[in-house]
């Protein structure tokens, strides 16, 4: 959108040109799609990101034939490295983390496309040199001008590189051709930061270009989640008020922070995961149906859902946030965040956070959302849950349904990836007794096709461009605007509650719920 047009409350904006358009494509969507000519250069390649899913998501996607003969992969970083050196630490990365098999003629081809350039982010020669180096490959393998620049960089470094890109004319390519920014979150540490640094990647990348990577949104579970809801005539009666009494979101890790005190000190999970991930599930969950599935109305939904909903008051009694101490997890002794090499011995970075939200609308008024993540929790286990209401009366003696819990609709997104009904049954036998049962759907055992990695996906749609499962702009401010309120609140209020790793999270977090009747699944 140029400065002068101003957007039409409730009109949404026509696609920016150079958008594909699903709905005037004809083509049978089974079909794989291929990208075009083209290739991706890694800021950032001595990352961790890099070695264990960007670069093993591109030799799956060259495995599976989806990537062009003359894609390129152009590594950047200050590494004295010649092009072979760089190519074996994409082999290695590829031997170990690869989710397809090892094909010796895949990697011969992938690895002719490989180089590197060595320089740091304020070095313009370097750039310079990119820029060189990408325009040999255009003339030698034919990547026809077409590049998507991954920054898998940490966000302060994001500005210099954007400017490096735009100075070295690499963001703003010939007619015909395309260039295209991918970036990693943190998207900003609250509102304002966002949107200085919306402005800032959009100053130099128009918002069509821009792919922000949720990698949540790559996962199959929760692309099913709109399939789930849009594509049967089951749910829909009962997705709502009338029948839903609250909405759990889970997101639980057994790991620790160990060896990611670099990113995580001073952030949280509530940052880490609540801004992004959770908050775009419970987007999902809770929208209303698109008009079709182009990405522009998707947006519009996600958009509109997000700014109905807050968080529900008082803080102080619908939130909790913990840190992790020492614990046994996995029948090993483990320590606890604050002798986490790298963590300050003070720090009070929350390990642990659960959020009460309202979604004001007409279909949720009065439907409590909990979102939980931790890290050392029990197990790692991601899970979105509908807890449905009780049945207005039971004729049953009290003493046979002692073991009937709320029935619930529960999308484990992983691991185990499936959908649970969990739902009374009687117990055979000469009494009437009820008890909780499971009715559950698994993708293991339902299909064949092994799910592809989020970061496969997601890469492949940047090639295509397209926006469907990235976040735009709106929805991430949006999300700090829901999320700021209690980031502020925590700031000015002591310190995270201390939990014993292998468990559940701090009590803090139980009272949250219990003050309301109601207690957390035990995935
Ligand atoms: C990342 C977070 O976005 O997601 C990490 O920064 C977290 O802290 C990770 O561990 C979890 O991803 P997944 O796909 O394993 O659930």
């Amino acid at each position: 959108m140029t400065g002068t047009q101003q957007p039409v409350p409730g009109v949404v904006a026509p696609a920016p040109a150079g958008w594909h358009n699903p709905l005037r494509d004809k083509r049978d969507k089974r079909m794989p799609r291929i990208a075009g000519p083209c290739g991706v250069v890694i800021f950032g390649v001595t990352g961790d990101l890099a070695r264990k899913k960007l670069m093993p998501a591109i030799y799956d996607l060259a495995n599976r034939g989806l990537l062009p003969p003359s894609f390129s992969l152009v590594g950047f970083a200050r590494r004295d490295w010649a092009d072979e050196d760089f190519g074996k630490i994409v082999y290695d990365a590829v031997k170990q983390h690869a989710r397809t098999p090892f094909r010796q003629e895949v990697w011969d081809r992938l690895a002719e496309g490989i180089r590197f350039v060595c320089g740091s982010f304020d070095d313009d020669g370097a750039f310079t040199r990119l820029a060189e180096t990408l325009e040999k490959l255009d003339v030698e393998r034919g990547t026809g001008g077409n590049h998507a620049f991954y920054l898998s960089i940490p966000p302060k470094a994001f500005p210099q590189v954007c400017e490096q890109l735009k100075q070295s004319g690499l963001a703003r390519p010939q007619e015909g051709r395309w260039s295209r920014v991918v970036i990693e979150k943190p998207f900003g540490h609250d509102l304002d930061s966002a949107i200085e640094l919306n402005a800032l990647v959009n100053s130099v990348f128009p918002e069509e270009s821009v792919f922000r990577i949720d990698h949540y949104l790559g996962k199959e579970t929760v692309q099913n989640i709109l399939a789930l809801r849009f594509a049967n005539e089951l749910y829909e009666p009962i997705w709502n008020s009338h029948y839903v009494d609250s909405v759990q979101i889970t997101m639980a890790e057994d790991i620790g922070l160990g060896g990611r005190a670099g990113y995580y000190d001073g952030i949280g999970a509530a940052r880490d995961v609540i801004q992004n991930h959770l908050l775009q599930l419970l987007a999902l969950t809770a929208m209303e149906e698109p008009v079709s599935f182009h990405p522009r109305e998707v947006r519009a939904e996600k958009i509109k859902v997000l700014s109905a909903t807050s968080l529900a008051q008082p803080l102080d009694l619908t939130t909790s946030r913990g840190q992790y101490t020492t614990g046994w997890q996995g029948g090993e002794k483990v320590v606890g965040l604050l002798d986490e090499e790298g963590f300050s011995k003070d720090s009070t970075t929350e390990t642990f956070a659960a959020i009460t939200l309202e979604v004001d609308t007409r279909r949720w008024a009065g439907v409590p959302f909990y979102l939980r993540t931790g890290k050392r929790l029990g197990r790692r286990v991601t899970e979105i849950a509908l807890v449905f209401k009780r049945a207005p009366h039971l004729p049953f003696d009290a003493t046979m349904t002692e073991e009937l819990g709320q029935n619930a609709l529960v999308i484990r997104v992983q691991p185990d990836e499936g959908i649970t009904l969990r739902f009374g049954s009687k117990v055979p036998g000469s009494a009437m007794e009820v008890r909780d049962v499971n009715m559950d759907f698994s993708y293991g055992s339902a299909f064949a096709e092994d799910s592809p990695e989020a970061y496969e996906r997601l890469i492949l749609d940047v090639l295509l461009g397209e926006p469907s499962l990235f976040p735009g702009n709106a929805e991430v401010e949006l999300s700090w605007e829901i999320l700021d309120p209690v980031l502020d609140y925590w700031a000015a209020h002591g310190k995270p509650d201390p939990y014993e790793s292998g468990t559940w999270g701090p009590e803090s977090a139980f009272e949250m719920l219990q003050r309301s009747g109601r207690e957390w699944r035990r995935p």
